[in-house]
């Protein structure tokens, strides 16, 4: 890596700030890809164009942010591309994005985190700085906002990065808690969270792959889980995994679930329904669940977020919500994971 960077600081942090902005719009929609965002600056540092990556099998961030460059007529002015994600350097389903940025005139290339995957980590930063580009870590800017920015770059490709080097799913749970500590809702009621609470809970959804629940809430309380408080960008289904081995819930149920945009399934164990998630790269998924399943997540120590919604007491007042978020550390057998961060 070389030491310092030669464009200044501000116009980095303001592109990597629309970069990111534009890579977490479409958290939930790009698996098994992660979510990626790249700005691209002339040697002023102004910005050209900033583009993400939307979908799998469409245009990675950086070739979606040069091909706006080349539309806009600005591609010759290209100088800069700040990148959320390291570029990746292998063949996938679309050209190596190495390769889109040595046919571009950037000279410089910035990087917020480094890829994850053991395979390539650092293949695409290193193949970029052989053939004469500079290649910058965000961290290695030394500036508290740099800083943070990092790290949101890192929680943005959280749920890739467990997958990957974890084999299953990112997990997070999320419980709701009358003020009397109950997770079941009076009787009558399917929830018991405040309009705020219920924002939060339909976007934890909406940037999950697939829901995880129980029999025991299905036959209760006939959910539909489908987003519906927040923009959702996903254009494929949803898996919605069953916990069920008693094979108790309807198939009218599973029958109307395509109809929301559910693939649902039935599964008989936990450690069955993550390998089948993980298996049709599923990243993310949420564990909305009654009492019984959840105390099985936690009692095996199986989840990276938890959030835990707690009701107000009196009912009115905003309820208190507390969460707690486990980031993936380095696999002690891939030692590149997250190296220089
Ligand atoms: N407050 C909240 O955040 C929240 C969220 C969702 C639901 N709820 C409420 O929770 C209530 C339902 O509670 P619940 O505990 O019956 O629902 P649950 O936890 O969603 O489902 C329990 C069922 O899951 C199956 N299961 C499969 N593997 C399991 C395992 N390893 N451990 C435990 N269960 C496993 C069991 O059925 P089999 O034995 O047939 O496999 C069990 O009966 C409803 O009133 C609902 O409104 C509250």
């Amino acid at each position: 890596m070389t030491p310092s960077p030669a464009p200044s600081t501000q116009p980095i942090l303001e592109g990597f700030r629309h970069a990111l902005a534009a890579a977490e719009a479409f958290v939930g929609a790009t698996a098994p890809n992660p979510p990626v965002g790249c700005t691209v600056l002339d040697a002023d540092g102004g910005i050209l164009a900033t583009a993400a990556h939307q979908k799998a099998g469409t245009a990675h961030a950086e070739a979606a942010a040069l091909a706006l460059c080349r539309q806009a007529r600005t591609f010759e002015r290209i100088h800069t591309l700040l990148v959320t994600l390291e570029p990746c350097n292998h063949h996938g389903r679309t050209p190596p994005c190495v390769e889109a940025i040595l046919a571009s005139p950037a000279r410089t290339i910035w990087i917020a985190s480094r890829d994850p995957n053991p395979a390539v980590a650092g293949g695409g930063a290193a193949r970029l700085a052989a053939q004469g580009r500079q290649v910058f870590d965000l961290a290695a800017l030394g500036h508290s906002e740099a800083a943070e920015l990092v790290r949101r770059a890192d929680r943005l490709i959280a749920p890739f990065v467990c997958w990957s080097t974890r084999g299953r799913p990112w997990l997070t749970l999320k419980q709701a808690l009358t003020h009397d500590g109950r997770m079941v809702p009076p009787a009558g009621a399917k929830t018991f969270t405040s309009a705020a609470s219920l924002d939060l809970a339909h976007s934890l959804r909406r940037r999950a792959d697939a829901i995880i629940t129980g029999s025991g809430t299905v036959l209760a309380d006939d959910p539909l889980f489908t987003v519906r408080r927040v923009a959702d960008p996903r254009t494929g289904a949803r898996r919605l995994a069953i916990l069920d081995r008693r094979r108790r819930v309807s198939p009218d149920y599973l029958r109307a679930a395509p109809l929301r945009g559910l693939e649902a399934s039935l599964h008989d164990s936990i450690p069955e329904a993550l390998a089948d998630l993980a298996a049709t790269g599923v990243l993310e998924a949420l564990v909305e669940c009654g009492p019984s399943l959840l105390a099985a997540f936690l009692e095996a120590d199986l989840w990276d977020e938890h959030v835990v919604i707690r009701q107000a007491a009196p009912a009115g007042r905003a309820d208190h919500i507390d969460i707690h978020t486990r980031i993936p550390t380095p696999d002690p057998r891939s030692p590149d994971v997250f190296r220089n961060h």
